[in-house]
Parts: structure tokens; C-alpha cells; sequence
């Protein structure tokens, strides 16, 4: 167990290591970051007239691959820990990491997107929900709830505020819809590399963890359950289920402290930042 956190003052040119270190970065990796989350705003907001019902979800993946590479970034997530896909695409009861395939999206269906372009050596990290067709209310609700609770998150992050305090207020904001916060899979420090420390928890105890210090990058990426929170693994070894088959989304952005608070590397520069998109 770490006792104590270790801040690292890092060079944005150097090479980062997975050293269980928090970087704390410059101006030229914020000026990085930005462009990166830029793109995958962009990349986003690009998906918002193709996710209708009858595409596949596998066509999703390869728009996503090619418009990466058109811009001059990589995604991250190809051939990341044998992940052979340019994006996850999580419908309705699948809570993250679905993998694109020759399914289609059907009316009614609830989807998250989540994109990772990796430019000039800098991690854009964000996903949205999108609905197919005409959803029901309830479906509905809990996609709103959930990017509620990602933007209340990112209201704590500041200097001087604790890493606990973002999942204490997500996770207070869910139960209280009676919504379940999936504990399996964390937001993440980011940078130069695409995992990284400290571990964003989305359901914490006020006051714990980490200090936030200016430079510090990481996404906030709540999973919030219509359900129980308990999630599974299916025989792919990448696909999370909820257990109880009820639905589940997630929001994600990718921000980095500020000297009075945070910038949002990933805002859509559309305004395309939660559906409805129409
Ligand atoms: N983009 C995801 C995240 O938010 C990670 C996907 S890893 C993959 O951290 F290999 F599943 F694609
Ligand atoms: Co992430
Ligand atoms: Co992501």
C-alpha cells in the first residue's frame, strides 16, 4: 500500500513513466492536452448523425479509425493490451469497453462512444451517450442524471480539493435518483500516457485521496447504473455487463487543474456535449 502520494514535476518533452507518480504538468502539455481533447470532440460530434438506427456498429469503428488518422492521430486504444479497435461502443446494458461489431443499433437503444486519439504524443480521452431514434423516458433520465453527475464532478476539481470529493458528489448526486455507481472501472491520470495515477474513483468519501494540484491531468468517466452497480465481465474479456441486465451510461472528459480551477480538454466545440443533439 502507497502511504504517501508522490507528486512528479514533470518535463513536457520527457518520456512519462507508469511509475505510480501524479504528474503535474506545464503550459506546452496543456497546450497539448487541448488539442488532443479537440480532436476527440470533434470526433464526437462527427459521430452524431451516423449513430441511427440500422448502422453497424462496426461502420461506427471504422469512421471513428479513419478520421483519426486523417488528422494526424493514432487511437490509442488499437492494439492496447490486444484491444483491436479504434473506439468502444457500449449499448444499452453494456456498461464499457463494448466492442464494435456487424450488430446494428436498433430504435430505442442508448449508446456510449468513447474515443482515445493519441496526437503529438498527447492523450485525448472522452466518450458521450447518443440515442437511437425515439427512447423512452426512463432511459432518457438516467442518460441526463449521469452527464449531471460528470459535470458536478468536474465543479470540485480545483486546487486544494481532494481527488474523494469528485466521487462523493457523483455518487451522492446517482443514489439519489436511486441509480447504482459502478465501483469496477476508475477515471484515470492521462498525459503522454493513456493509464495513468491517480485512480478518479466515482463513488469516494469527501475530504480522502489525492490533493489536486495545478498541472494534474486526468478524466472523470462515471458509469451509472438504472440498476444495481455490480457489473460483469463477458467471454471476450473486454465487454462489462451489469449484472442485473438494467441499462447503464457514461460521460467522459479529460481535464487537466488549473491555478482556480480546471479546463475541459474535451468540450465539444459544437455544443454537442449531451444528447439531444437534434
Ligand atoms: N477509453 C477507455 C477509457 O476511458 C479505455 C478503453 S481501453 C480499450 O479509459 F482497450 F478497451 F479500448
Ligand atoms: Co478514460
Ligand atoms: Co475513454
Amino acid at each position: 500500500m502507497r502511504l504517501m502520494t508522490e507528486y512528479l514535476t514533470v518535463d513536457d518533452n520527457d518520456v512519462q513513466l507508469r511509475d505510480g507518480t501524479i504528474k503535474l504538468h506545464g503550459p506546452a502539455a496543456f497546450e497539448g492536452m487541448r488539442r488532443a481533447g479537440r480532436l476527440a470532440a470533434e470526433i464526437l460530434d462527427a459521430l452524431v448523425p451516423l449513430v441511427v438506427p440500422g448502422v453497424r456498429t462496426d461502420a461506427l469503428d471504422d469512421f471513428v479509425r479513419q478520421m483519426t488518422l486523417d488528422a494526424g492521430a493514432i487511437p490509442a486504444t488499437l492494439g492496447y493490451r490486444g484491444y483491436a479497435h479504434s473506439c468502444c461502443i457500449s449499448v444499452n446494458h453494456v456498461v464499457c469497453h463494448g466492442i464494435p461489431s456487424e450488430k446494428t443499433l436498433k430504435d430505442g437503444d442508448i449508446v456510449n462512444i468513447d474515443v482515445t486519439p493519441l496526437l503529438d504524443g498527447w492523450h485525448g480521452d472522452s466518450s458521450r451517450m447518443y440515442l437511437v431514434g425515439d427512447v423512452p423516458l426512463k432511459a432518457r433520465r438516467l442518460v441526463d442524471v449521469t452527464y449531471e453527475c460528470l459535470m458536478i464532478g468536474i465543479e470540485q476539481a480545483r486546487p486544494g480539493a481532494r481527488l474523494g470529493d469528485i466521487g462523493a458528489a457523483i455518487q451522492a448526486h446517482a443514489e439519489k435518483q436511486r441509480y447504482g455507481v459502478v465501483r469496477e472501472f476508475c477515471g484515470h491520470g492521462l498525459g503522454r500516457l493513456f493509464h495513468d495515477a491517480p485512480e478518479v474513483i466515482h463513488a469516494a468519501r469527501a475530504g480522502t485521496g489525492p490533493e489536486l494540484r495545478p498541472g494534474m491531468f486526468f478524466t472523470i468517466e462515471p458509469m451509472i447504473n438504472l440498476g444495481k452497480p455490480g457489473v460483469k465481465i463477458l467471454d471476450d474479456g473486454w465487454t462489462a455487463v451489469t449484472r442485473d441486465r438494467s441499462l447503464s451510461a457514461q460521460f467522459e472528459h479529460s481535464i487537466g487543474i488549473t491555478e482556480d480551477g480546471c479546463e475541459i480538454f474535451t468540450t465539444s466545440p459544437k455544443g454537442l456535449d449531451k444528447p439531444p443533439y437534434a
